[in-house]
C-alpha cells in the first residue's frame, strides 16, 4: 500500500502560502542554494505551528539544525529544546528517560525522576533517529503524542504535557514501516510535514560558502593560514561528501590543523578527499553506483584503522549505529574483507 507522502512544499492547507523571501542562512544554517531556501522558507512556516515536523536526510545534512531552528523561530523558543538520540537510548531505560519514573518503580530507582517530554514542557523534543526506537516504545510515544500526557513509570496518576515533537532520521521510514520494524500509525503522526534535506553533492553551491563559515569556525588553531587556494576550493566542490557538511566541517579542521602555510593547498586536505574527487571517478571506466562508492569508503576506512569500528566511522563522519547498519547491509567484514559483492 502505498504510504502517505508530504514532500516539502506540499504543506497542510491551513498553512498559508507566501512568497519565497531568498535567504542566505537562518540560525545556524547556511546555504544559497535554491533547496536551502525552500528550507528556510518551510522553516518559517512551520515554527508558527505545534504539530509534528519529520526531517529527513542522509547523515550530516543538518538535520538537528534545522530542528533547532523551527524552535527558535517558534513562540516555544523560551522554553527548552531537548534533543534525544533514539539510537543511543539504552533499551531497559528508555521509557524512564521519556516518561521519567517513581522512587522505587524499580531496583536502582531511588528517587522520583523527570522524563524528557516533562523536561521539554512549553518547549520541544527532537527525536533523533527516530527509526532505531523499538516498537514497543513507538506505542507508548504514540500514546503520549496522541493523549498529551504521560504517566511516569510507577506512578498511578497521569501528567499532562505541553511539548512539539520533531522527528528525524536518515533510513527510509515508509521501507521500515512496510517491513514492520516501525508502527504505521506513528508514521503518520509524525508525518504531517516532512523536510527532505539534500546531500550536499546535490547542492554543491552552498560549499563555498560553508567553506568560509567553517574557516572563520576553525580560524584560532592556525592563525597564520588566511584562505585557501583555487586548487583546494575546487577539490572540496567535486568531492562526494558521503559525510555531508560535517565531513566538510571536519575536512576544514583538519586543513587548518595540518597546514603550515599562509593557505589551505590540496596537501592539506583529508587524503580521502585529496584523491577521491570527480577527476578520479570520471577516469572510472564502469558506471558506479553510490552504494558502490558507499561501500568502497567503508571498506578504505576498515583497512586505514585495522577493523577499528568506531574509528572508521569517525573518520566517514557517520554514526556508530549508522557504521554497524552499513557493515552488515553490505556484508563487510570488521577487518575490512567484503563477504558478499555489491550489484551496482
Ligand atoms: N546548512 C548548514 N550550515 C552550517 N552548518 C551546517 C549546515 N548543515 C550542517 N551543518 C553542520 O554540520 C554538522 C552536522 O549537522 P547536524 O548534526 O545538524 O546533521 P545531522 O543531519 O543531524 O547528522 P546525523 O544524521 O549524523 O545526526 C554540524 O556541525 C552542523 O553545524
Ligand atoms: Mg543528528
Amino acid at each position: 500500500m502505498a504510504l502517505a507522502h508530504r514532500q516539502l512544499g506540499a504543506l497542510p492547507k491551513q498553512i498559508p502560502s507566501e512568497s519565497l523571501i531568498p535567504e542566505q542562512s537562518l540560525g545556524d544554517l547556511i546555504g544559497i542554494s535554491q533547496v536551502m531556501q525552500k528550507v528556510y522558507a518551510l522553516i518559517h512556516r512551520v515554527s508558527q505551528f505545534r504539530f509534528p515536523v519529520l526531517i529527513l536526510g542522509e547523515s550530516g545534512t543538518g538535520k538537528e539544525l534545522v530542528a533547532r531552528a523551527i524552535h527558535s523561530e517558534s513562540q516555544r523558543r523560551l522554553c527548552p529544546f531537548v534533543p534525544v538520540d533514539c539510537g543511543t537510548l539504552v533499551p531497559a531505560l528508555i521509557e524512564s528517560e521519556l516518561f521519567g519514573h517513581m522512587k522505587g518503580a524499580f531496583t536502582g530507582a531511588t528517587d522520583n525522576k523527570r522524563g524528557l517530554l516533562e523536561t521539554a514542557k512549553g518547549g520541544t523534543l527532537f527525536l533523533d533517529e527516530i527509526g532505531e526506537l523499538h516498537l514497543g516504545m513507538q506505542v507508548k510515544l504514540l500514546r503520549a503524542i496522541q493523549e498529551q500526557e504521560i504517566r511516569p513509570v510507577g506512578a498511578n496518576a497521569l501528567i499532562r504535557t505541553d511539548v512539539r515533537i520533531i522527528a528525524a532520521t536518515n533510513c527510509d521510514l515508509e521501507k521500515a514501516v512496510r517491513a514492520g520494524a516501525f508502527r504505521q500509525d506513528l508514521y503518520f503522526r509524525l508525518n504531517i510535514v516532512q523536510i527532505k534535506l539534500s546531500p550536499l553533492r546535490n547542492r554543491r553551491e552552498d560549499i563555498p560558502q560553508l567553506i568560509g563559515l567553517f574557516l572563520e569556525r576553525f580560524a584560532d588553531l592556525q592563525p597564520s593560514i588566511h584562505g585557501i587556494s583555487e586548487e583546494a576550493t575546487r577539490r572540496l566542490t567535486a568531492y562526494e561528501w558521503p559525510g555531508n557538511v560535517r565531513e566538510l566541517e571536519n575536512a576544514i579542521e583538519h586543513a587548518l590543523a595540518l597546514g603550515s602555510g599562509s593557505m589551505i593547498e590540496v596537501c592539506d586536505l583529508p587524503s580521502s578527499i585529496q584523491s577521491d574527487s570527480l577527476v578520479e571517478i570520471a577516469d572510472e571506466k564502469e558506471p558506479l553506483s553510490l552504494r558502490v562508492l558507499e561501500r568502497r569508503a567503508i571498506y578504505r576506512a576498515l583497512t586505514q584503522t585495522n577493523g577499528d569500528v568506531v574509528a572508521a566511522a569517525r573518520i566517514l563522519c557517520m554514526g556508530k549505529t549508522t557504521m554497524y547498519r552499513k557493515l552488515k547491509e553490505y556484508g563487510v567484514k570488521r577487518n575490512g574483507g567484503p563477504t558478499g559483492r555489491i550489484s551496482d
